[in-house]
């Protein structure tokens, strides 16, 4: 059987990783400054995510939700507790889309409404709803295609403004990633947000903080939308949450109540997820990742911002989005050939780094002088 050929693949066949570190079957290392799509949260292969994984495998991995199980309410109270949301009610699932639609569903469900407004250059997944609401009309398959969302200019808030004066009683959410991943790495203003709340408040509608990729401590807050100081009615979680394990889900505001069969999942909220999300959380703790995040992030943004020929650099902690001009074109693919360096794209030409929130100084230092490396020499060839 051949695979499904949907992805375009660099010819690199990745063997084994630790930490920021990743090797191919040929022996090359190289230094993963994308973490897999923000994924890698605490590092590859950490020691304590190893321990707790293969110990709850000798255990049980897998019963289904008919049962209780204590471990699921072990990770809803140490995340309540990380994540500083400790009122707030948890669902699992296993995938960022099957969250964000999820989220979707329960805010429909809640308000018995149909509209949701999104934002030009969202990502938010490729299940129906959530690829509804994604901006990218190549990856939405007739069947998906719907009038109910609205989409809206990305921190225009004159247009929020008068899409909720024309149908505020007809919209059940907004969903909106707190910095736009896929999107080319674009932060939500912290003004944005306050009135996403405020019309949301005044509507009756629900706030959904897609934090599928700007979440879980990467952006120097556990979520990215903490820096506006504002609260959101669903957060939508996955990517970094298993640091590799597929495990999602959505955190729920105390006044969302659910019903019996409401939502549901076959593996989400498994035992092996919820020990691979517990030891995440556990080495954010006590390895102070989300600081770590805030300050190597800002630092590095500061060395990036200082060098010739880059056209802008966005970002916050370690979701980071380099403007490279047009004339760089093959920038990216040197610093991986060239230089052994793993990172990540949005279109036009924009260069992400999304590493491991565990990422040292030396390891920032030493990105830092491979892409100056390419930078010099794509420029006097
Ligand atoms: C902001 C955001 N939301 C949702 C998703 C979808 O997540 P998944 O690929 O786990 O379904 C992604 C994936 O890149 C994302 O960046």
């Amino acid at each position: 059987m051949q695979l499904f050929d949907v992805y375009p693949l660099q010819d690199i066949h990745i063997d084994h990783a630790k930490g920021a570190w990743v090797w191919d079957t040929a022996g090359r290392k190289y230094l993963d400054m994308y973490g897999g799509h923000a994924v890698i949260s605490i590092g590859h292969t950490h020691p304590h995510y190893v321990r707790r994984l293969t110990a709850q495998l000798r255990k049980i991995g897998f019963y289904s939700n008919s049962v209780k199980m204590s471990i699921q309410q072990e990770l809803a109270e140490k995340l309540g507790q990380v994540s500083g949301k400790p009122d707030f009610q948890l669902f699992l699932c296993n995938s960022g889309a099957e969250a964000n639609e999820n989220a979707l569903k329960l805010a429909s469900f809640a308000t018995n409404r149909r509209k949701v407004v999104a934002f030009r250059g969202a990502f938010h997944g490729r299940t129906s709803l959530a690829v509804a609401a994604t901006d990218n009309p190549k990856i939405v398959a007739p069947v998906n295609e719907t009038d109910q969302v609205v989409f809206l200019p990305f921190n225009d808030v004159a247009a929020l403004e008068s899409c909720f004066a024309e149908q505020g009683n007809e919209i059940a959410a907004v969903i909106l990633e707190g910095i736009q991943g896929v999107g080319g790495i674009r932060v939500a203003s912290d003004g944005f947000l306050q009135k996403i709340r405020t019309l949301c408040d005044a509507h009756g509608a629900v706030f959904i903080a897609d934090s599928v990729q700007c979440g879980y401590g990467r952006s120097g807050q556990f979520f990215a939308h903490d820096h506006a100081g504002v609260q959101a009615d669903i957060y939508s979680v996955a990517k970094g949450m298993g640091n590799g394990f597929p495990v999602a889900g959505i955190l729920i505001a105390p006044h969302l109540r659910p019903w019996h069969g409401m939502l549901g999942t076959t593996f989400g909220g498994n035992p092996l997820a919820c020990a691979a999300a517990l030891a995440v959380l556990e080495v954010i703790e006590n390895e102070n990742l989300i600081e770590n995040a805030a300050s190597l992030g800002q630092w590095l943004m500061d060395e990036l911002r200082s060098l010739p020929r880059i056209e802008e650099v966005r970002g916050r902690g370690l979701m980071i989005g380099i403007d490279l001009p047009e004339t760089l074109p093959g920038l990216r693919r040197d610093l991986l050939f060239q230089e052994g360096v793993f990172t990540g794209e949005a279109k036009p030409n924009v260069l992400r780094l999304l590493p491991s929130l565990a990422l040292k100084r030396r390891e920032a230092e030493l990105f830092l002088k491979k892409f100056k490396r390419v930078l010099h020499a794509t420029h006097n060839p």
